[in-house]
C-alpha cells in the first residue's frame, strides 16, 4: 500500500512537472500563452491529488485544511487555463492578468505542498 501511494504520489508530482514546464515554455519562448499541455498536466495532478486526499497508506492524519486550500487553487487555475484557452482562440493572444497567475498558482500550490505541514 506505501509503494502503490508512493507511485501515485509520483504521477501527482509528473502533473506538477508538465504543468508548470509548459508554462515556463511560454514564458521562455515569449509567447506567454495557454497550451492544451497545461490542461494535460492539471488533468494528471487533479486525480493523483484526489486519490491522495483519502488516508490509505499511511499512518498519520491528513491535513484537510491544507488539500482543501490545494483544491480551491487548483479549480482557479483550472478556471484560468480555460478563459485563457477562449480568449486565445478569439484574439490570438492571453492577457498578462490570465498567464502570470497560472504559473505562480501553481508554484504556490507546490510550496503550499511542500512547507504547510
Ligand atoms: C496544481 C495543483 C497542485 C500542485 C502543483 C501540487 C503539488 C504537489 C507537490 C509538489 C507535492 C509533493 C510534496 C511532498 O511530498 O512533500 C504534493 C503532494 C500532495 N498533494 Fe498536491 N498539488 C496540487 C494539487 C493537489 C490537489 C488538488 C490535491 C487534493 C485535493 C493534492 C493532494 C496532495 C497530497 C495528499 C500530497 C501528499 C502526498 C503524500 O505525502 O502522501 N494536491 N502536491
Amino acid at each position: 500500500m506505501e509503494t502503490l501511494r508512493g507511485i501515485v504520489v509520483l504521477v501527482h508530482l509528473v502533473g506538477f512537472a508538465v504543468l508548470f514546464g509548459a508554462w515556463v515554455v511560454e514564458l521562455a519562448n515569449g509567447k506567454r500563452g495557454v497550451t492544451r499541455v497545461m490542461n494535460w498536466g492539471l488533468a494528471i495532478a487533479a486525480v493523483a491529488g484526489l486519490a491522495l486526499a483519502a488516508p490509505w497508506g499511511i499512518d498519520h492524519d491528513l491535513n484537510y485544511a491544507k488539500l482543501g486550500t490545494k483544491l480551491v487553487i487548483l479549480i482557479v487555475i483550472g478556471a484560468l487555463i480555460g478563459i485563457g484557452l477562449g480568449r486565445q482562440r478569439k484574439t490570438g493572444s492571453v492577457p498578462p492578468a490570465i498567464f502570470w497567475p497560472i504559473g505562480i498558482l501553481t508554484l504556490v500550490n507546490a510550496g503550499i505542498a511542500v512547507l504547510w505541514r
